[in-house]
């Protein structure tokens, strides 16, 4: 997809957009609400009426009754998730329709499809049920909701296990096939209670017997940004800092997770900054722009990027800019807003809603 913003708009001072973009709201009022996901750019989230992780954000999507406009700051699965949940009273705009995830795109109808074939042969619907992370598609959300599954987010995913737990044997869980490991290994299932489906190799490269003694199958996906950190980085911070304390997002691999203090979605680590103590040195391991602004907004602590120099960004999310956001605001009459068709959405919807139930 190409897309370009207009030279008006990609010229224009950081100060004129800033107060395009305070007018915009002001005209536009209580019809249009601002979502923003913790990756964004700081001055991004300085526009956000509510910031948030994609569980929270999809929450408001749902709830907002007198809004009829959402401009989605984030990724293009949280923006098209919102529109499930907020039809067909609100429109949603994703400011730069660039902005997807790498990890989402890991997970392609097809190759879910071949998989799901093969695990009918081990009892299909009577007996597994799929979980699929936030961070797919509307299609395959919908897959999720046809064959009884829900949606999970880093907020709620031992929550959601359980509860697949409790109706079927075996979860298909995808795409973040660390996310599926932590919560699986909280739940209680030992490592050789899980495989891992390689959508590249014929059958998943797993044999009859792994498939038939797995208890969770998880998609071969991953996310660059969290699987940047590693052991090392835990030693290192816990030698040259006494006392930090380490919190890390479940998309990292699991020896990270077991090396750190805490770990959770991405409203977990802020609330976890701005509960720690006055003096406390804390080192974060996921999106450098949600580290960054930990640090801005909480001075009287020590807090910074687990990984040294390494920069862990989302080039996704870092996508929208001051720019993209006024454009929106000025001109979203005439854009193209993201839409989920039927009976997709209707599907999907049932996927989600049960994932608002589980909370
Ligand atoms: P949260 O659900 O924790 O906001 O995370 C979303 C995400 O994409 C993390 O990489
Ligand atoms: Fe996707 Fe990773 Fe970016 Fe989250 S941080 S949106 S999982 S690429």
């Amino acid at each position: 997809m190409y897309f370009s913003l207009p030279q008006t708009y990609r010229e224009a001072p950081a100060e004129e957009l800033q107060e395009r973009i305070i007018e915009a709201k002001r005209k536009l009022g209580h019809k249009l609400v601002i979502l923003a996901h913790h990756y964004q750019r700081l001055e991004v989230v300085g526009f956000g009426d509510h910031v948030g992780d994609s569980y929270g954000l999809s929450k408001v999507a749902a709830e907002m009754a007198d809004v009829e406009t959402i401009v989605f700051c984030g990724v293009h699965f949280m923006a098209e998730s919102a529109d499930i949940l907020s039809h067909p009273n609100k429109r949603v705009y994703l400011p730069n329709p660039l902005a997807g995830c790498p990890m989402a795109d890991m997970a392609e109808m097809a190759d879910v499809m071949e998989a799901w074939q093969r695990l009918e042969e081990f009892g299909g619907d009577k007996k597994v049920v799929p979980i699929s992370y936030m961070n797919t598609s509307a299609g395959l959300k919908a897959f999720t909701g046809r064959h009884g599954g829900l949606i999970c987010t880093s907020s709620n995913a031992p929550a959601a296990l359980k509860w697949g737990f409790d109706r079927r044997e075996k979860v298909f869980f995808f795409p973040d096939q660390h996310l599926g490991y932590n919560t699986g290994i909280r739940y209680g299932l030992k490592p050789d209670e899980m495989v891992l489906w390689d959508f590249s190799r014929e059958e998943g490269g797993l044999t009859e017997d792994q498939l038939a003694k797995a208890k969770l199958i998880l998609w071969k996906g991953h996310c660059h940004v969290h699987t940047n950190f590693t052991v090392e980085h835990v030693a290192e911070v816990r030698r040259d800092y006494p006392g930090v304390k380490v919190v890390v997002h479940p998309e990292c691999p699991h020896e990270v997770v077991d090396a750190a203090d805490a770990d959770g979605s991405t409203s977990f680590i802020v609330e976890y900054c701005a509960n720690a103590p006055t003096g406390s040195t804390i080192a974060i391991g996921t999106e450098i722009n949600l580290t960054n602004r930990m640090a801005h907004e909480h001075p009287d602590k020590k807090i910074f990027e687990l990984s040294g120099d390494t920069c862990p960004v989302c080039a996704n999310m870092y996508r929208t800019t001051l720019n993209d956001l006024a454009y929106t605001l000025e001109n979203y009459a005439d854009l193209k807003p993201i839409e989920v068709a039927e009976p997709t959405r209707g599907e999907a919807l049932v996927a989600l809603e049960k994932m608002l139930e589980v909370g």
